[in-house]
Parts: structure tokens; C-alpha cells; sequence
């Protein structure tokens, strides 16, 4: 059986390979959108280091694409399969988990994302120039406060694991927690012990506590968010 963190199959490769040049390639790649369509739409289920995604529910693409750059495959080669994984990811039963979604973007965005993640698996490095500025962070460096009976701790809205906020104040006694989610990744917001809102990949996560003083850990249990790093610290006084 394969695990998910297996390398690329030779298969796979020979598939893309056999396909003619004209389908998969588009000369004239917009890497910038490649770039932010990835962390959009892949990131939360795949790691790449150089878009900084965290996902862990697929293989880790730098992983997977390391071997093929060793044994020197080019950018062409690893754009097809790349491509073809989006449009075709692989089924349940046959070779794969049947977890991916088919055709995530639409073809000119998937031509775009595979030229970035061509050029960047297992590259190690930062991106450079327009490309390390083309996903703005979200992070903010100022808590989330409570207002108004409402603690709203946005979820990053470019598709990373994370929450626009890592640490919150709020005053004791009942509350509501709500997370706002753009992101199109589904998420909810946590709270051991406290409280848990529903998945949602658009839309409002909330749900109602009773504080009392203290610190707790507020956290995405979404499998694999909370180890990629989507919690903060509350503080209530
Ligand atoms: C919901 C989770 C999920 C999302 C979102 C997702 N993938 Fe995947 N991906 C997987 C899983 C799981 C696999 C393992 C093979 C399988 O089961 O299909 C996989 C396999 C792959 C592979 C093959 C790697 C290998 O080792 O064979 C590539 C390439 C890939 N994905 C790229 C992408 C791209 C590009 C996107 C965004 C357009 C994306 N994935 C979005 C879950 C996801």
C-alpha cells in the first residue's frame, strides 16, 4: 500500500511524460497567481516550504518532488503531473485515498499553480522579489479583544493554518467565541473543556461559554490544523 507521504510513483511521472507538451504546458505561467491560488486551495492539505503551507492530510510536496529533481526530471515533467493530479487526483481504492478533490481550480489557475510548485518543491530557500510578497501575511500582532459580549478571532483569510490573532483578551463571564472564516478552508474554533463551534469552510464557527479567569487555548480541530500551528492564547481577567 502507499502512504501518503510516498514519493511520486513512476507512473505517474511516465503518464505525464506520455502526455503531449502543448496540453500541460502554458508558456507563459503567471507564477504570482500559481503562488496564491496554492496557498488558497492546496496548502491546507499540503506542505510547501516556500509558500509556507502546513497542510498535512496529502504527501509534502517538497518531499514528494525531491527525488524527481535528483534523478533530473525538469519543470516540464513535474508541471504535468502537478496538472494532471489536479484534474485527476487519484481515486479511492485504486491508488490513492480518494481524499483529494478533482479540479480544486479551473484550468488556467492550475496551469499557474503547477509552474509554481514546479519551480519551487524541494527547492529549500525564500521566494524572491514579487513572489515572497505575493501572499499578504494576515497575522496580526495585537490581540483579539472581546466587545460587546463577542470574542471574534478571525481565521487567516489566504488559506494558511493559522488565525489572524494568536492571542485574545476577554473579561470573565459568558461570552460568545466566533471565528469568521473567508478562506474557503474548513475550520472551526475550540476550546477545551469550554466549547466548540461547527466546520465551516465559509461563514461564522461560534459557540457560547461562561468564562472564568484564567488561560486557555483556543484551537482549529480540524485534524492536522491545531499541529500546524492554528491555536492562541486567551487571556480572561
Ligand atoms: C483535501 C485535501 C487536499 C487538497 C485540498 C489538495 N490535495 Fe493534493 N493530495 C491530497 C492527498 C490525500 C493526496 C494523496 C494521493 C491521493 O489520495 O489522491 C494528494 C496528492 C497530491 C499530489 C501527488 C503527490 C504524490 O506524492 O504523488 C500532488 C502533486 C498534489 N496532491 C497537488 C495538489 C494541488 C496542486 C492542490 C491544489 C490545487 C491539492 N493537491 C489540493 C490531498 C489534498
Amino acid at each position: 500500500m502507499r502512504g501518503i507521504t510516498a514519493a511520486v510513483s513512476s507512473a505517474t511521472i511516465a503518464a505525464a511524460l506520455a502526455m503531449s507538451g502543448c496540453s500541460i504546458k502554458n508558456d507563459n505561467p503567471d507564477l504570482i497567481a500559481g503562488k496564491q491560488m496554492f496557498v488558497a486551495k492546496c496548502g491546507s492539505c499540503h506542505v510547501l516550504g516556500r509558500a509556507g503551507t502546513k497542510g498535512a492530510v496529502g504527501p509534502n510536496l517538497d518531499e514528494a518532488f525531491r527525488r524527481a529533481k535528483i534523478d533530473g526530471l525538469g519543470q516540464d515533467t513535474i508541471r504535468g503531473v502537478v496538472k494532471k493530479q489536479i484534474e485527476f487526483p487519484s481515486m479511492k481504492g485504486l491508488a490513492g485515498t480518494g481524499i483529494m478533490p478533482a479540479n480544486l481550480v479551473n484550468d488556467e489557475q492550475a496551469q499557474n499553480v503547477a509552474a509554481y510548485v514546479a519551480q519551487v518543491a524541494a527547492a529549500g530557500g525564500k521566494d524572491q522579489g514579487l513572489l515572497a510578497v505575493a501572499v499578504k501575511s494576515a497575522a496580526s500582532n495585537k490581540p483579539a479583544v472581546a466587545k460587546g459580549g463577542i470574542l471574534s478571532i478571525p481565521a487567516d483569510p489566504t488559506g494558511q493554518l493559522a488565525f489572524v490573532n494568536s492571542t485574545a483578551q476577554a473579561p470573565a463571564g459568558p461570552i460568545t467565541i466566533e471565528m469568521p472564516n473567508t478562506s474557503g478552508v474548513p475550520h472551526d474554533i475550540a476550546i477545551k473543556g469550554l466549547g466548540q463551534g461547527p466546520v465551516v469552510p465559509k461563514g461564522t464557527s461560534s459557540f457560547k461559554a461562561d468564562l472564568k479567569p484564567g488561560t486557555y487555548t483556543y484551537f482549529c480541530s480540524v485534524d492536522g490544523h491545531l499541529a500546524a500551528g492554528m491555536k492562541g492564547t486567551l487571556t480572561v481577567k
